[in-house]
């Protein structure tokens, strides 16, 4: 498959996954455990994975054999501590399709990493009557830097619509995307339709007038191969613990140009060169933008977590996904009651599937299923001005990763059956 925007692969009914996925089942301790005296079934990866051994043991050994400060020790520990730290780096760089290690900026998560590119880029290249460009899809993650950033800048707004499907509606997108247009902040992958957007057509529109881009791949990064240049995006951001990762760390890539432009974020240790009492010089990229004592031992875990993937590899990690998520709507469609938001094509969406039933409460169902043992979310899905799109307060949400298989969704699917029973409906 094409990294990238990776809608090439079809897929019909249920078909053997590209890999063991009991054997990968078996690399992750939490998955066996009985929640309320049910076989745990763990639908909530949109929201966060679940942690390989091998994750947890990176963390263990971290701590238990290399802890120390980095780039600043002269001893054994802190430059073990260092090269891990700067490993992890290297890795990011690669796992994005090849970006300068320098263009990897480690954050505490996405929403770290979108606020330092509003705070920073923003603040710099933002003035009034300018225009950023958001999709109404996007989380709240890449939507309230950029409405707090409008509203500080007397900037304005715009916002490419959904279709009925949960596309994104290009076809007036030459009159949202304009030559006032300094920024395009759009998902790569929407946490609650599933959409996968055609993010190098819209990063290609915002060149075209010479508009900055930003692509939010929370949703994308873990679930696709990508490849940050392909897309052309100036910004891409993620979040490890999306990813099979520890919590607290995310990535911001730059291009290395806009980077070294940017003021720094945070002032502290570490991001200087120069220190006087009447003036501060920057350290060179990355460090400039990683002020402080970062989250060590767990961007050194992160690596673990990146290895995995690898080793499944990411194109085989997307079409086990897309071949599930085909089963898990074909199934959930055989239920009168139930009501899918977002693209019904696998090839075009992710496994995030949010969805309704007439007559139950989405928080109603994910309390119902979390009896049964499974776990999903209910909710606006830090996503409430597309909550007001669709029309609806809050959906229920599946969302699918690697130690999935059909069994997790035939017990979904069962458990919503019995749901109905149960309330009567
Ligand atoms: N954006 C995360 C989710 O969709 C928190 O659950």
């Amino acid at each position: 498959m094409k990294s990238g925007d990776g809608e090439k692969l079809k897929s019909t009914d249920y078909r053997p996954a590209p890999f063991s996925v009991e054997q990968v089942k078996a690399d992750f301790p939490i998955l066996d455990q009985k929640v309320n005296r049910h076989q745990l079934v763990y639908l909530d990866n949109a929201a966060s994975t679940q942690k390989p051994r091998s994750v947890i043991n990176a963390l263990l050994e971290y701590y238990r054999h290399s802890n120390s400060n980095i780039h600043r020790g002269m001893h054994t520990l802190a430059e073990r501590a260092t090269q891990a730290y700067e490993g992890t780096r290297s890795h990011v760089a690669q796992f994005v399709g090849g970006v300068l290690d320098e263009e990897v900026i480690f954050t505490s998560g996405t929403t770290e990493a979108i606020n330092l590119v509003a705070a920073t880029w923003g603040e710099v290249n933002i003035s009034e009557g300018d225009e950023i460009v958001i999709t109404e899809m996007e989380h709240h993650a890449n939507l309230v830097p950029w409405v707090m950033l409008a509203k500080s800048k007397s900037a304005v707004l715009k916002r490419i619509p959904i279709t009925i499907c949960g596309h994104l509606d290009l076809s007036n997108i030459d009159e949202i995307i304009t030559k006032k247009t300094k920024l395009v902040a759009v998902s790569h992958m929407s946490n609650v339709l599933g959409t996968i957007n055609p993010v190098k057509e819209i990063v290609a529109r915002a060149h075209a007038v010479g508009a900055v881009a930003l692509v939010d791949g929370a949703q994308a990064a873990p679930h696709m191969a990508i490849n940050v240049r392909d897309l052309g995006a100036d910004f891409y951001t993620f979040s490890a613990h999306k990813m099979l990762g520890p919590t607290g760390v995310g990535v911001l890539i730059g291009r290395k140009e806009m980077l070294e432009e940017m003021p720094p974020y945070k002032m502290g240790g570490e991001m200087i060169r120069e220190v006087r009492f009447d003036r501060v010089t920057w350290n060179d990229l990355p460090h400039k933008f990683e002020a402080g004592t970062p989250n060590i031992a767990d961007v050194v875990a992160f690596d673990a977590a990146l290895t995995y993937l690898d080793e499944i590899g990411m194109d085989k990690v997307r079409l086990h996904e897309m071949q599930l998520t085909d089963y898990a709507m074909k199934k959930l469609t055989e239920l009168p009651s139930i009501e899918i938001q977002g693209p019904q094509e696998p090839d075009q969406r992710g496994g995030a599937i949010s969805f309704t039933d007439r007559d139950v409460h989405p928080h109603d169902i994910a309390t119902f299923l979390d009896s049964k043992g499974i776990a999903v979310r209910a909710g606006h899905h830090c996503a409430q001005p597309l909550m007001r799109v669709l029309g609806k307060v809050a959906t229920a949400r599946a969302s699918l990763y690697i130690y999935n298989d059909e069994s997790d969704v035939d017990r979904l699917v069962e458990a919503l059956v019995e749901m109905r029973r149960y309330f009567g409906v």
